[in-house]
């Protein structure tokens, strides 16, 4: 008989061998097929990061053509798409919509729900990878009763995303190139980060042989928690709050401090960087650098970097390592660029949408047997039914 052990929220149990990304968090090392962050976000396009992730080298230039042409020949919706877009109220938070319409996409794609060869999971990996910016692009211009159109495949695959998300009627489109690259430097970023908490659900799904289509749906809902990717969301809010709060920033450090407050510092902490996040040092920098491109001056990154001095100086959050995560500048170059608060958690899962789908494939390539934890009962011992009128 084996011994079950209970580890809750998994902090030490591993649940699979990956080939995907590494990550040290003692020394703040981020790597993607080892390729480190930084060079990456520095060098690379997204859908080269992409397709590094799912097949495992970064690209030639020909397999990028290639497999840009495959995803901009998916690009286009079921008109019926338009309808169900059509139909959710405009108050719906964008990522309850972005995971409906994600599961919805098996109903218009049955044939991409049994994928067992590799050949069906690469017309699934660039249906979704086609289809998905558009949904991202028609759930912000749902909210903002903007009409919903396509943009131009032939552009970048981040700047037809920027297109498509902020072409105006009766209006040439203009791109804006500082945008376009923090765009792109943003999305890399986010775009895997191992075993986390909707990975581990995408792989989870996706180990009873759901669809791709359906196990992403259930990885955004993971991500939405602000206690995951929902924090970007949440910081901005809270340096809002900090800011209409006459820019009181200890007072919020108090907060996070007491054990009897539920309040946290949202955007720091990690379950396991315990030095320093490497996404957040390229986000800070990238932060200052786009608000002054861009000439806007947002009194809430003052607001951000005081916050962050204090939290450095403080003993709580250094004796729990607590540091800057990635999504604790994200949101101000997210506003910056006038993508509105609510749309950030789905920017997350755009970034995203490229490691789930590496570590979906994976698994079923490595075979991985369906994920079913055990648990140990605390509940009441054998006892008899009892009629309704005796209770
Ligand atoms: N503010 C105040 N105290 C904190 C914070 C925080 N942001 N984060 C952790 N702590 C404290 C926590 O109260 C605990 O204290 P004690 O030992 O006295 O009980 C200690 O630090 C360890 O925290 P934990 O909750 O056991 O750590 P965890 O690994 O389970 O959680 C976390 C990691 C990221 C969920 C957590 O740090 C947190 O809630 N941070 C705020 C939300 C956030 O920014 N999330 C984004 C994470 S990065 C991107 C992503 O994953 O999407």
């Amino acid at each position: 008989d084996s011994v079950i052990t209970i580890d809750p929220g998994f902090k030490n149990t591993g649940s699979c061998e990956s080939a995907i990304t590494f990550l040290d968090g003692e020394k703040g090392i981020l790597r993607y097929r080892g390729y480190p962050i930084e060079q990456l976000a520095e060098q690379a396009t997204f859908l080269e990061v992409s397709y590094a992730l799912i097949f495992g080298d970064l690209p030639t230039t020909d397999q990028l053509k290639k497999f840009k042409q495959d995803i901009c020949d998916q690009s286009i919706l079921d008109e019926d798409v338009r309808k169900i877009v059509e139909a959710f109220p405009k108050s719906a938070h964008p990522m309850g919509v972005i995971s409906s319409l994600t599961s919805a996409l098996t109903a218009f794609n049955p044939s991409s729900v049994n994928v067992n060869s590799e050949e069906d999971m690469y017309k699934a990996i660039v249906k979704i990878l086609g289809k998905f910016p558009v949904l991202v692009a028609w759930t912000m211009r749902k909210k903002q009763g903007l009409p919903l159109d396509y943009g131009d495949c032939n552009l970048g695959y981040v700047e037809n995303m920027y297109k498509m998300m902020f072409k105006q009627p009766n209006k040439e489109f203009v791109t804006n190139d500082i945008v376009v690259e923090a765009l792109n430097k943003l999305l890399i970023l986010h775009a895997d980060h191992e075993q986390n908490c909707s990975t581990s659900t995408v792989r989870i799904a996706g180990s009873s042989h759901a669809g791709l289509f359906a196990s992403l749906s259930a990885g955004i809902s993971a991500l939405w928690g602000p206690l995951h990717g929902g924090a970007n969301q949440a910081v901005l809010e809270m340096l809002e709050a900090i800011k209409a709060d006459g820019g009181d920033t200890k007072k919020y450090m108090a907060k996070a401090k007491d054990k009897d407050d539920p309040f946290r510092l949202m955007g720091f902490g990690h379950r396991v960087y315990k030095n320093f996040d490497p996404r957040a040092k390229i986000i800070k920098k990238a932060a200052d650098e786009v608000l002054n491109d861009l000439g806007v001056e947002d009194p809430i990154l003052a607001i951000a970097k005081g916050l962050e001095q204090e939290a450095l100086n403080d003993p709580y959050f250094v004796d729990r390592k607590l540091y800057p995560n990635v999504d604790f500048y994200s949101g101000i170059i997210y506003r910056a660029m006038g993508i509105p608060v609510e749309m950030f958690t789905v920017m997350f899962a755009l970034g995203r949408l490229p490691g789930w789908i590496a570590q979906w494939r994976e698994m079923r390539l490595n075979k991985e047997p369906i994920g079913r934890p055990r648990q140990i009962y605390v509940g009441k011992t054998t006892r008899d039914f009892v009629d309704i009128d005796k209770r």
